[in-house]
């Protein structure tokens, strides 16, 4: 039985084009005119007007804080829901993260616990050098809100938009919200260079220090000249033709992973004790993964039994993201609330989500699910078991 990937990468015939004519140019090089193409690609397809490639998504994390200025011993406030790279950044800079807990509503950075905790910064009169809100799962956290609590205690906000690629909030793309934003091509992406990132921005003087701290912080002189310590962190022009060729069906891919998340709610939302991630109204998701809670009381099985099974059946699925306060490389470190994100883990399951499924990938993973389910075990044993159709 050929095995089922959570979110694997998925070519869409573009790239060739694009990789070859980078060849023939014999541009191989961290820089070149698909690196210039790819980068004003985004900017139009974000509405943001400054954009620079780089390696990977951490690295854009890593020059967001640099360009903000946050330096050791700052705070930094940071989701605690999310991949540990958005936290792992915050360390980098010697500054320390303190965690806050999601909304039960959305998942991500809840706006009110932000607002407490910077209430009681200000009241210490500690002002933290940034807040990085994450959009989870390719869906925004709630800017409305966030981006007024941080502008009215005058902290700057970077948006960790790796996930969200072709989601929005508020009618507006995922990458323009905050002083700075980041996204990710890594191979599990919506979209993906195999590997690689981009920092997007409206202040174009912070993109160009960030292009400039990117390749090795040289100053313009003939021979090599530094005042500034620097890193190599650009994107190779080929791994920007892949992108190039990516961006052409990134609504497609958006479509298609909307589409599998209707299959699954279609097929499983009303067995007992199934809860999809809700989506939040101000905005619309990229469906980059379709993420499931199961309460094990009631659907006879925990998460972790159900992500056995699949794996029984050669099919991949994942625990949500373990909340970084509970990691031990963050043992010690300070965070608001914590019980939500806590339950999400115990109980959050990510299911196959990449673009390529077919209707009997997706039938193999809910038929797993169902077989799992109490009612259906008991109903088995009748020999009635109820299939959904999916239409
Ligand atoms: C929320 C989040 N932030 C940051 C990153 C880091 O991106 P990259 O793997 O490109 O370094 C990822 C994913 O990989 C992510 O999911």
């Amino acid at each position: 039985m050929l095995r089922i990937y959570l979110s694997p990468p998925h070519m869409s015939g573009h790239e060739e084009k694009y990789v070859a004519e980078a060849f023939q140019s014999n541009w191989i090089a961290p820089r070149g005119p698909m690196v210039d193409a790819f980068e004003r690609e985004m900017c139009e397809y974000v509405g943001v007007p400054h954009a620079t490639a780089l390696m990977s998504g951490t690295a854009a994390l890593h020059l967001a804080l640099l360009l903000l200025g946050v330096k050791t011993g700052d705070k930094v406030l940071c989701a605690t829901l999310t991949f540990s790279a958005s936290a792992n950044a915050i360390m980098y800079v010697g500054a320390r993260p303190v965690f806050i807990d999601c909304d039960r509503k959305t998942w991500n950075m809840d706006p009110n616990l932000l607002e407490e905790e910077l209430a009681a910064c200000a009241e210490k009169g500690r002002k933290p050098g940034a807040v990085i809100a994450v959009d989870l799962y390719g869906q925004c956290a709630d800017y409305g809100r966030i981006e007024e609590i941080c502008r009215k205690y005058e902290v700057p906000l970077i948006e960790d938009a790796a996930e969200a690629l072709g989601a929005t909030c508020n009618g507006i793309k995922a990458g323009a919200f905050g002083k700075i934003a980041i996204f990710s091509f890594n191979g599990n992406k919506i979209i993906t260079t195999s590997g690689g990132g981009m920092l997007v921005s409206s202040d174009g003087e912070m993109i160009r220090k960030a292009r400039f701290l990117a390749t090795q912080a040289r100053d313009p002189a003939p021979h090599y000249e530094h005042s500034h310590i620097g890193y190599n962190y650009r994107m190779s022009n080929i791994l920007a033709a892949i992108g190039r060729g990516q961006l052409r069906v990134l609504d497609d891919r958006v479509a298609t992973r909307r589409r599998n998340y209707e299959y699954y709610k279609s097929a499983i939302s009303e067995l007992p004790a199934i809860e999809f991630m809700p989506i939040a109204l101000y905005g619309s998701p990229n469906y980059w993964l379709t993420v499931i809670l199961i309460t094990p009381e009631e659907f006879g099985a925990d998460r972790e039994a159900v992500r056995l099974a699949l794996e029984a059946e050669n099919i991949e699925s994942r625990p949500i993201w373990k909340p970084m306060h509970l990691q031990p490389v963050f043992r010690g470190c300070r965070a608001r609330g914590g019980v939500v994100s806590e339950d999400l883990f115990t109980r959050g399951l990510c299911l196959p989500s990449g673009s390529q499924m077919t209707y009997n990938d997706l039938e193999r993973v809910v038929g797993t699910i169902i077989s799992c389910c109490k009612a259906t075990k008991s109903l088995k044993k009748s020999k009635s078991v109820p299939r959904r159709s999916h239409g």
